[in-house]
């Protein structure tokens, strides 16, 4: 008996094919399975649970500390969620670097046991032997390029990569090997708008830009960053598209008033 599904959720090649068509790809970070839903809802092509979580979900200053349970837990609700967009879920720290078996084995894990549609993965020609194998075993690959967060105690911070030409041009290498590697997307993250743009014509597969201008055949946010949750971080490439962190003080302010002179809950709010 074969059963049948409806499938209009996203998919690895409808991604490579909004490429072909000229038509920009959204993604947004997501962690949890009320956010992800209207996320999901609003329209967007790719949910990231990326390990920014580390820092916005668990209050770490690096990615690093998150681990792969973490990410897993995470990665769940927002497959729940997910009735439309693909769902990429970030490789931790450590979860990949070791030796390809091991990649292979956490990467397998993840898909499992979360039920994303991929993994994403730090680094270039480094990493190269685990995300063959990854491709080999079944699993779409993101690749990630430029400031790679996982790498920041290397970077010595978090500036600009890429500005000089070895550098630019490493850069360029990596992204080649990755597009032949079978990786199904690329992100660059926080590198000129020139080299980007350089990049996206460069490989077949479909680039998504953070801080790298709109050269690229897509762009990503952290969720919490463009919704203006997030206080006092507000670096050039990233636009407001709310001012989340005043409506939630100032709904939390309005219920702590009401608690506390009595006009909360009234006869109508009570059984
Ligand atoms: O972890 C993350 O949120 C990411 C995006 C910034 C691309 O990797």
């Amino acid at each position: 008996m074969s059963v049948h599904v409806q499938n209009t959720r996203m998919t690895t090649a409808k991604i490579r094919q909004m490429k072909q068509n000229g038509e920009k790809i959204a993604m947004l970070t997501s962690y949890d399975f009320t956010l992800a839903s209207l996320v999901d809802e609003a329209g967007i092509d790719m949910l990231l649970v990326g390990d920014s979580a580390s820092n916005v979900v668990c209050g770490n200053q690096y990615t690093l500390p998150i681990t792969l349970d973490e990410m897993i837990f995470l990665t769940k609700g927002v497959v729940r969620a997910a009735q439309h967009a693909l769902v990429v879920c970030d490789m931790p720290f450590g979860t990949y670097q070791i030796s390809e078996e091991e990649a292979v084995r956490n990467a397998v894990r993840v898909m499992k046991e979360s039920g994303c549609d991929a993994v994403k993965l730090e680094g270039g020609e480094e990493i190269l032997p685990a995300i063959r194998h990854m491709v080999q075993a079944g699993v779409p690959v993101m690749g990630h390029l430029g400031l790679t967060p996982q790498s920041v105690n290397q970077f010595g911070g978090y500036g600009l990569r890429a500005k000089e030409n070895a550098e630019a041009d490493k850069l360029l290498h990596d992204a080649k090997l990755l597009d032949q590697a079978g990786c199904f997307s690329i992100v660059l993250e926080k590198i000129p708008a020139a080299l980007a743009e350089k990049v996206t014509k460069a490989v077949s597969c479909p680039v998504i830009g953070i801080g790298a201008g709109n050269g690229t055949d897509g762009q990503v946010l952290v969720l919490h960053d463009m919704l203006g949750l997030n206080q006092g971080f507000k670096p050039k490439f990233l636009r407001h598209f709310a001012k989340m962190a005043e409506e939630v003080k100032s709904a939390v302010g309005d219920y702590v008033n009401a608690v506390k002179d009595a006009s909360f809950p009234n006869a109508e709010e009570s059984y």
